[in-house]
């Protein structure tokens, strides 16, 4: 094989960052042959990350080679003992449960008011985001603040995350097991915040949350009642495209205004019922 297509190879299977200036043979690594946790090593995070003074760094000590079902048991434990939103931050920030933690520079956990009418999950952070660590704040979260303004809405007044909290490498979609050990966290963050409306942006949260496996032209223009095992309550929810599909194809613009509008008058209607 020659140079130029192994590298092609790598950019296929989203290897297109270099983490490290000399390679690392895992197989030959003792800890891993005994099956030995691999400690993160603690200093990497804070160089990375600088966790907010209001929340206390917790270490859930997850190894990454923890089989996809114990990552996700480790997730539920986490996600149903959190008590509030800062303490299952914390939580979601401390796992190392989940792969592309590890070839991501930041955890992007939220944005927006947690106090907000309404709640959006897009996919996963973006090569902007996973610099910033916060979601949607690249040329997707520009159209998406733009959406919103036009309908009088913005990040005081919504609150936003997304499917999973690291940006999976060369911004390919999170895989199902990605998704679904980052699902508890999902799932009480919505329970935590509690939102009036929940809009799914995008097929990757809609499959996720709403377990529906349609298109999105299919699925948008109505109302669905989403719930979890922590809600006591359904919680009305949108589905509509996701900001980086409609700079792709900006002829589905005027559906998504469509959805837009249903999101005003979803909104005015719950002011003038009460
Ligand atoms: N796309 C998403 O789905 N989420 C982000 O945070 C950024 C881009």
């Amino acid at each position: 094989m020659q140079n130029h297509q192994l590298l092609e190879w790598y950019l296929d299977a989203g290897v297109d960052e270099a983490i490290s200036d000399t390679p690392t043979n895992y197989f030959a690594l003792p800890a891993l042959a005994r099956k030995e946790p691999i400690s993160e090593p603690a200093a990497e995070a804070s160089a990375t990350e600088a966790p907010s003074p209001a929340i206390k760094a917790t270490s859930t000590a997850t190894p990454l080679h923890y089989t996809p079902s114990a990552a996700m048991a480790m997730a539920r434990e986490l996600a149903d003992k959190a008590a509030s939103l800062e303490e299952l931050e914390a939580m979601v920030r401390g796992f190392d449960g989940c792969a592309i933690k590890k070839t991501a520079s930041k955890t992007v956990f939220s944005d927006g008011n947690p106090k907000g009418r309404v709640m959006i999950i897009g996919e996963a952070p973006g090569a902007q985001e996973d610099v910033q660590g916060i979601p949607f704040c690249g040329p997707s979260g520009q159209l998406l603040d733009r959406m919103l303004a036009s309908i009088g809405l913005d990040r005081g007044s919504v609150f936003i995350s997304n499917t999973v909290f690291w940006r999976p490498p060369g911004n390919r979609q999170p895989s199902m097991e990605e998704t679904q050990t980052c699902l508890p966290f999902v799932e009480k963050i919505i329970a935590l915040v509690k939102p009036e409306l929940l809009i799914l942006s995008g097929g990757t949260s809609t499959t996720t949350l709403l377990k529906k496996d349609t298109s999105i032209t299919r699925l948008r223009g109505k109302l669905y009642d989403y719930g979890n095992s922590y809600l006591a309550k359904e919680i009305p929810t949108l589905v509509t495209f996701h900001p980086s599909y409609l700079l792709r194809t900006p002829s589905q613009k005027r559906l998504a205004w469509h959805d837009l509008l249903m999101v005003k008058d979803f909104l005015d209607q719950a002011i003038t019922t009460g």
